[in-house]
């Protein structure tokens, strides 16, 4: 099966990190240009498709958050299965000295068949000591790119079987992990500030849910739910983000089970694509408290019709399967989507959430992640909140961090995510999660 997979044609390369985002934006010719951006309109959150304003939290409740949900999954994300699968959960090792003694470690194995190699997720925790000491701790939760192994240079943690990119830029899904990359993005994680801080830390590696390429959706979790004879998602059915924000919730119902992790306080966050995954995520299940949205971009929190970095065509182009077919129609015709992302984040609403944004990330475009946040005010409003507490789009500033609940954070500095970006990421949570 995976040797068949080698073969098959890879799409144009992914570039992940800031310069080639740069050359990226060069190669794919989008607008890069403040002044070429056109005039658009805004669908209005809180107008249904009938034309009614939504006036109460219970219209909004009732009718146009189901609507619009509806929308983002038919036309952009693709519906996500409604059949539960009982999984089963394995404990594989825990250790209770880890990190030099401030935390339990504990790896989790959530198997979705009773096949030794079908489709599981490998969780990797980090609890705070105080965790079973005091009272449960409020646990941020996301998707890795590179295996658990790469997330921290604790020896004990398994090696991810996930099969990988060659690396980032080639499309290549070629092998598997190697000692080499333990805690290569350790920088990217601070599990032991995170630790330190009073959280507890969970991840799980994308790969598991669904390899990051074009493989018709043979190899991740998407046949699990095929009717007879199905062999790939229907026009309206699930891409890879909508698989990847499908197991952030299965990894959440594991938490719930946890009694040192306080569900009721699980921030999902995530990274550029994986940050597009998480904000999906959130805007389905309610039960994630928090949402923090990096660097997220095109598909994620920046908006569509303002065309500004990477647009609907390229999204399509380089990554023909992370939406559903559907959202293909609107490559270069951003103009007919029926929603825009600022409605995504409405989706969030009364619950806070953090969109932050890098200044070297044109290709994300920070300004339309900006004006995405601000365009959710009114539904955050209209459900009793503040909205985000900026008239204007600031200036990039190292320590920036705007805590109301629709909190938006703007730094200098590339596409990643920083250690500074970390301490936002704790401080907006220390705020909302009532720690
Ligand atoms: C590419 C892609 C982006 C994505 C990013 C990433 O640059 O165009 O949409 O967010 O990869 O996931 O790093």
């Amino acid at each position: 099966m995976i040797a068949a997979r080698l073969c098959v044609p890879m799409v144009v390369g992914v570039l992940v990190m800031s310069s080639s985002h740069e050359a990226e934006a060069q190669n794919a010719k989008v607008n890069t240009n403040e002044s070429d951006v056109k005039p658009y309109s805004l669908p209005d959150a809180l107008v249904t498709e009938k034309g009614r304003s939504v006036t109460s939290a219970e219209l909004w409740t009732t009718v146009r958050r189901p609507e619009l949900l509806k929308l983002f999954a038919s036309q952009v994300y693709g519906k996500t299965p409604t059949k539960s699968i009982l999984p089963t959960y394995e404990v594989i090792s825990e250790d209770r000295e880890a990190l030099g003694g401030k935390a339990v470690r504990r790896e989790v194995s959530i198997r979705f068949t009773d096949k030794a190699d079908g489709p599981h997720l490998d969780l990797l925790i980090y609890l705070p000591k105080s965790a079973e000491r005091d009272k449960p701790a409020p646990a941020f939760l996301g998707l890795n790119f590179e295996g658990n192994q790469a997330v921290t240079h604790d020896p004990g943690v398994r090696l991810s079987t996930a099969w990988m990119r060659a690396e980032h830029g080639t499309g290549v899904v070629d092998h598997r992990v190697t000692e080499a990359s333990r805690g290569s993005v350790a920088t990217r994680w601070m599990v032991e500030r995170v630790v330190e801080r009073g959280y507890a830390l969970a991840t799980v590696c994308y790969g598991d849910l669904d390899p990051d390429f074009d493989d018709g959706f043979q190899n991740g979790v998407h046949p699990l739910f095929y009717r007879p004879g199905q062999t790939k998602p229907d026009p309206d059915e699930w891409g890879a983000i909508g698989a990847w924000a499908w197991g952030l919730s299965r990894a959440l119902d594991y938490l719930e089970t946890t009694p040192e992790v306080d569900a009721k306080k699980v921030a999902v966050l995530g990274h550029s694509r994986l940050g597009k995954a998480a904000l999906w995520a959130g805007a389905q299940d309610q039960r994630f408290a928090l949402v923090i949205s990096n660097n997220s971009g095109a598909g994620g929190a920046a908006l569509s019709k303002r065309i500004f970095g990477e647009d609907v065509a390229h999204l399509n182009g380089s990554f023909p399967h992370w939406f559903c077919t559907n959202f293909h129609q609107y490559s270069g015709h951003e103009e007919k989507l029926p929603v825009d992302q600022h409605e995504l984040i409405a989706l969030i609403a009364p619950r806070p959430v953090l969109v932050s944004s890098a200044e070297e990330d044109k290709w994300a475009d920070p300004k339309g992640e900006f004006l995405a946040a601000k365009a959710a005010e009114p539904v955050y409003r209209l459900l009793g909140k503040d909205g985000l507490a900026l008239d204007a789009w600031p200036k990039p500033a190292e320590n920036s961090l705007v805590k109301s609940t629709i909190g938006y954070r703007y730094r200098p500095g590339p596409h990643d995510v920083l250690p500074s970006d970390w301490e936002a990421y704790l401080n907006f949570a220390d705020a909302h999660l009532g720690k």
